[in-house]
């Protein structure tokens, strides 16, 4: 048989974050890897999709969505960023903000054009920019420095290729917030090489210590060629629903519409509904509480980890943590991830998911986005490390 599978298989692997899970399962531990968050969903949020389900919302949507969803996060946005958008031309509701995302890359990406990541990065940016056969560009944050980054490592990065940088704040897997400055600095960078920027802000409501999340459109000059992209699946718990959304100015939105039309059609109809009536019926004690109840969960965990000897980078934002494990056996963090679930049960990420090129093995990931029993567990059971 001369049949075989299509190039792009080799660009797209199984990721170690779901290897880690399949094991975890295997051994019966307690899953820290994945980011499933297992968090109560909002009431109003079930009932929404229940009544939705109950009264028929069985067909398809318009293919960006339903127009009071499509009203719900715009309203949102604003109220959170001070960033306005029109309901009707510039949101998309795609299958999560994966779907957005990998729509958004169709839309404004050429075979060849490079992206600007920066690293440690989350794995599905980089499998999603070289599904499109784009070229991810790495520019490296300093663990030591507050995951910093220095803006000659941008230009020496930069050529006439780039078309676009991606940004993720709070950023999955280091839980870097990109301040006011930093972001006014990429602002400045982004216009003056005429980029794109990629902004996805999954976790804007998981952000810790009285910082604030700050959104890349909002940015003197930068909305017209900002892309942000958020969801529902973190704030809302419901990483299963698939509800996510691109916001940017309509001569993209367009475009990244007719993407989403084409592989999905459109989000689940009464899941949409669902969503929609959390974010009507929630108000700032529903986010202002997200965020403390995983700044206490947060906290526990890291105080854990510390006492386990993995020195924790303890994080700004997001609901990971990227532990030290220096003085774990194991030549790889692949192999340090192994020992840590076979001493302790507990199931992590190694750190070099999260690196393009042998960095990152001396770190683990964790996720802490688990109910307070379960990371209590975890927490008791890491101890064995000592
Ligand atoms: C940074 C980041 N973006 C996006 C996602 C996925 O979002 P969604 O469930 O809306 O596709 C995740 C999930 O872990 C994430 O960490």
């Amino acid at each position: 048989m001369g049949l075989s599978l299509g190039e792009r298989c080799g660009l797209v692997m199984q990721s170690d974050i779901r290897a880690m899970s399949i094991e975890c399962a295997r051994m019966g531990g307690i899953n820290l890897s994945q980011g499933v968050c297992d968090t109560p969903v909002p009431p109003v949020v079930l009932q929404g999709a229940a009544d939705a389900v109950m009264q028929g919302a069985n067909i398809y949507t318009h293919h960006t969505g339903i127009r009071e969803l499509r009203e719900a996060i715009v309203a949102k946005q604003r109220r959170f960023t001070g960033v306005a958008f029109d309901a009707e031309r510039e949101v998309v509701v795609s299958a999560g903000a994966t779907g957005a995302m990998y729509c958004a890359f169709q839309a404004l990406l050429n075979r060849g054009d490079e992206v600007i990541v920066f690293e440690p990065f989350y794995g599905y940016h980089v499998s999603t920019l070289r599904a499109v056969e784009a070229v991810p560009l790495f520019v490296p944050l300093d663990p030591s420095d507050g995951w910093s980054f220095r803006v000659e490592a941008l230009e020496a990065a930069v050529t006439p290729k780039t078309k676009a940088l991606l940004i993720n704040t709070p950023a999955n897997p280091s839980g870097k917030v990109f301040s006011c400055d930093e972001l006014a600095l990429l602002a400045e960078f982004a216009i003056r090489h005429d980029l794109f920027v990629f902004t996805d802000e999954m976790y804007e409501h998981f952000v810790f210590g009285g910082l604030s999340h700050v959104s890349m459109a909002s940015m003197p000059g930068m909305r017209e060629r900002t892309i942000t992209i958020s969801g529902l699946s973190k704030t809302f718990s419901v990483t299963g629903w698939r509800i996510g959304y691109a916001l940017c100015d309509p001569r993209w939105a367009a475009s990244i519409g007719y993407f989403n039309d084409l592989f999905y059609v459109c989000a689940a109809s009464p899941l949409q509904v669902g969503v929609t009536a959390g974010l009507r019926l929630l108000g700032d004690d529903y986010y202002h509480g997200l965020a403390a109840e995983y700044e206490v969960r947060r906290d526990l965990f890291c105080a854990a980890l510390a006492e386990a000897g993995l020195e924790p980078h303890v994080p700004q934002g997001a609901y990971y943590v990227l532990a030290g494990t220096e003085r774990l056996p194991g030549a790889t963090a692949r192999e340090k991830a192994m020992h840590i679930l076979r001493e302790t049960g507990v199931a992590s990420v190694p750190g070099s998911a999260f690196y393009h090129d042998g960095g990152g093995e001396n770190l683990v990931r964790f996720c802490f986005a688990k109910e307070s029993h379960v990371l209590e567990a975890a927490c008791e059971k890491l101890l064995k490390l000592r």
